[in-house]
């Protein structure tokens, strides 16, 4: 019945997800507030149409929390679904082939940004439920907590779920915000890493100079900056930071091989992504050098003149912004510490550094033993016709461990993305039958998870 629903609605599911999709909800960037604000009232508006019983905007000290919940019997477990509608700024903006806010269906995807992240994940819950509520098989509670701050850091969420902890009560965290293997594959991530982010500022001379007059003679603080970021990994691309490795909790090697097990196939990766060598630490493969093992990236690095033309200067400053992904038992705040001594340990007396902390969060590993796990891989087997592989995720969301910290909540992560979805690039897209077996697994994960719930 649910599935007749779902194949009656789906141009209104697609319609209603492609306006989402209009509304530039980029949280980062200040001059989008106010989308950003219309975003989180259109999420209300879509939860109460879908039959909550109640929905309300809760505002934070930056972009609002939306609420939800659809209470049928308070002895029945409940469900918190979490989802973001805020999304990555577009830029650059020249490499889209559509508008990354007038969202274009071609060949079978959804091509904008949020299409996979998160708006289209988020909003198959909105849809599962409408399609739960309107065959009355709901088979217990569901509260959603949408978030426009996932993309900047989560930094009120962690205060909102102290704040609530009343109202967010439930059995289960439920996430569709990760990826799987393939549509032919299906697999359910069962770990994400965590974040640590800085930003670097090296100062040379006290103004910029030019680099006839002065150049050779004085230190230039681009050249610095490049050369205490090389040396941050070693010749086998171990990340020398010092007690860097301390707390990583190494597999061991039947937990490896099962790792390992994951459908992969390194010439199609290359050949995806245009590179003749696959680069990383050494001892380990991709999928654990993305999946257990940390890292040090840079996300950006500027300084001098990057204008049209040639200008001749030595610049006064130089700057980066460097991120390290984090696995369990890594801290971020440790990290981040022990990033800011060992840079700073590392520069020449010829300049000034100065390190800043941005947004971090901790690394999580979900159970695969507990109830909502079965039921996740019981509901994926049922729509896909075959059971998902779990996957260590190489991404991060931050809130996650804090479900766990703070609500004493356990996550499934039943993500229908793919890496190749070009999350937080241009083109993202996300495939039209990703969208829909998502809104068709979500109501098998509820009706699994409510009989083994009470069957306990
Ligand atoms: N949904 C992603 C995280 C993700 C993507 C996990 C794919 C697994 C597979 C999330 O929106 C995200 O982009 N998180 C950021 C961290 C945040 C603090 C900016 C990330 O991973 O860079
Ligand atoms: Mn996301
Ligand atoms: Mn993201």
């Amino acid at each position: 019945m649910i599935k007749a629903y779902i194949e009656q609605n789906k141009q209104k599911f697609l319609d209603e997800l492609l306006e989402l999709l209009r509304i530039p909800s980029v949280s980062a960037d200040s001059r989008h507030n106010a989308d950003t604000a219309r975003c989180a009232e259109a999420v209300k508006a879509s939860l109460l149409a879908a039959g909550c019983d109640s929905a309300e905007i809760c505002p934070t000290g930056g972009h609002p929390i939306v609420f939800g919940q659809k209470i049928i019997d308070p002895n029945l477990p409940t469900v918190l679904t979490y989802g973001h509608y805020d999304v990555q700024p577009p830029d650059p903006l020249d490499l889209w082939t559509s508008g990354p806010f007038d969202p274009v269906v071609k060949d079978g995807k959804i091509y904008a940004r949020g299409a996979c992240d998160d708006k289209g994940q988020m909003y198959m819950h909105v849809k599962s439920l409408e399609a739960m509520i309107q065959t009355n098989s709901l088979p217990c509670n569901i509260k959603f907590i949408i978030e426009g701050e996932e993309e900047v850091g989560s930094s009120n969420l962690g205060a909102f779920l102290e704040a609530n902890k009343e109202k967010l009560k439930a059995d289960i965290v439920l996430v569709s915000d990760t990826s799987m293997i393939s549509m032919d594959s299906p697999s359910i991530e069962t770990g994400l890493r965590g974040l640590a982010y800085m930003e670097v500022e090296v100062t040379g001379p006290n103004r910029d100079l030019h680099s006839g007059v002065y150049g050779g003679a004085v230190a230039n603080p681009i050249t610095i900056l490049a050369k205490m970021i090389a040396s941050m990994h070693d010749e086998n691309n171990h990340i020398t930071i010092p007690n860097f490795y301390n707390d990583v909790l190494e597999l061991n090697s039947q937990e490896r091989t099962d790792l390992n097990k994951a459908p992969f196939n390194l010439d199609d990766y290359k050949k995806d992504l245009q590179v003749n060598e696959e680069w990383g630490e050494k001892g380990f493969t991709t999928l654990e050098r993305t999946g257990i093992r940390p890292t040090l990236e840079l996300n950006g690095i500027w300084g001098g003149y990057t204008g049209e033309g040639a200008k001749t200067v030595l610049p006064s400053k130089a700057f980066a912004k460097i991120s390290m992904r984090l696995v369990p038992n890594q801290k971020s705040s440790e990290i981040a510490k022990l990033f800011e001594k060992h840079f700073i340990s590392i520069a020449p007396p010829s300049v000034k550094v100065k390190v800043t902390e941005h947004h971090g969060g901790e690394p999580v590993v979900t159970p695969t033993d507990g109830e909502a796990y079965k039921a996740a891989a019981l509901a994926i087997e049922q729509s896909f016709g075959k059971k998902p592989i779990p996957t260590r995720g190489g991404g991060s969301i931050p809130i996650i461990a804090l479900f766990e910290k703070i609500l004493g909540l356990k996550t499934v992560l039943m993500g229908f993305g793919l890496d190749s979805d070009n999350i937080h690039s241009p083109n993202e897209h996300y495939g039209l039958a990703n969208y829909y077996k998502g809104i068709e697994t979500i109501p098998l994960f509820f009706k699994n998870y409510a009989q083994l719930k009470t069957n306990q």
